[in-house]
């Protein structure tokens, strides 16, 4: 039925075509109709929505630019701009000079590369050109501050759901944000924010997606993969668009302080839970085993001197 919508929309692409003339032409109704044209979106297909007047697909290619972007993101009310660049430092490094200068927008900032990627615990992040999805958003949302960090948890659910629906892999999640395919890791997540002690100004979620590069360098080489090297090739584009519908869904939940079913999805996917582990802070590594993940996003551990402990950042190695 998606492809014979998509027909009909190819068919009228002049123009808009309502939901009543799907529903009418093809015989379902139009509740249908829009659970297939949001399928269609979640594919990488642009389709613009406009009330009183119905669909009209704007785009079926896999190219990300600046108006394939502008569309893609018309859905979202936590995108209030989104800026595509060809090159930049880093978007991470972007979204914050552009949080100075704005004082109340969120937006989404991509890049086809990164010239000073960065990584977490001050390392660098590989970004060459168009061989991944390179992106940052920035958002201001009205929590405490000590609720900011578990963002990070939202947007790896969301980003292994997306990669798991435009592609046949499983993805592990390393706790709190590492996506990982086949043992390797494919996706990235640097949480940055602004804040006073009591108030959150903004948070910028960079998020990078290893999609085309078939070597890494050698520090890297056996812990690094992308898509392509896992035997699949999918759009950036495709991959953003289904990220965006999966963030917007668990970012209401977070919003509202529900993590419940954001925590669900760790656990089914979690590639530390029941493991011996180290954990790693800029202060010192230590070994633990890791029990649970709790309620609110950090991490139970039994630690060296069997105590359960609470841990709330760092980086896990399995
Ligand atoms: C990690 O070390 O795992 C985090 C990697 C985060 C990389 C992304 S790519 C887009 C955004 N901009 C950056 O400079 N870093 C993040």
């Amino acid at each position: 039925m998606k492809s014979k919508i998509l027909d009909l929309l190819q068919l009228n692409s002049e123009g808009y075509l309502s939901g009543e003339q799907i529903s009418d032409q093809l015989g379902i109704s139009r509740t249908a109709v829009w659970k297939h044209i949001k399928a269609l979106k979640n594919e990488g297909y642009i389709i613009d929505s406009v009330n009183n007047k119905g669909y009209k697909l704007l785009s079926d290619t896999d190219e990300l630019n600046s108006s394939s972007l502008k569309a893609l993101c018309n859905d979202f009310d936590f995108i209030q701009f989104i800026k595509f660049l060809d090159t930049v430092d880093s978007t991470n490094s972007e979204a914050k000079r552009i949080a100075m200068e704005e004082q109340v927008l969120e937006g989404l900032i991509v890049s086809s590369e990164q010239t000073k990627g960065k990584g977490r615990l001050g390392r660098q992040w590989e970004s060459e050109k168009e061989s991944g999805l390179w992106m940052s958003l920035l958002l201001r949302p009205k929590v405490k501050p000590e609720a900011a960090s578990s963002i990070t948890l939202v947007s790896a659910a969301a980003m292994a759901h997306a990669i798991e629906a435009c592609t046949s892999l499983n993805v592990g999640i390393k706790w709190p944000n590492d996506l990982i395919v086949n043992g390797k890791k494919i996706c990235g997540i640097l949480t940055e924010m602004s804040a006073e002690i009591n108030q959150l100004h903004y948070i910028v979620l960079g998020i990078g997606v290893n999609l085309g590069q078939m070597s890494f360098p050698v520090d890297i080489i056996d812990k690094a993969t992308s898509l392509k090297k896992e035997g699949v090739e999918v759009s950036g584009k495709k991959i953003l668009s289904a990220f965006l519908l999966a963030f917007s869904n668990f970012y209401s939940q977070y919003l509202e302080g529900d993590m419940s079913q954001i925590i669900s999805y760790h656990l089914a996917h979690s590639v530390t839970v029941g493991k011996k582990v180290q954990i790693i802070t800029p202060i010192e590594t230590r070994n633990a085993y890791v029990l649970d993940i709790n309620a609110d996003g950090s991490l139970l551990v039994e630690n060296e001197l069997g105590e359960n402990e609470v841990v709330f950042s760092g980086e896990v190695s399995v």
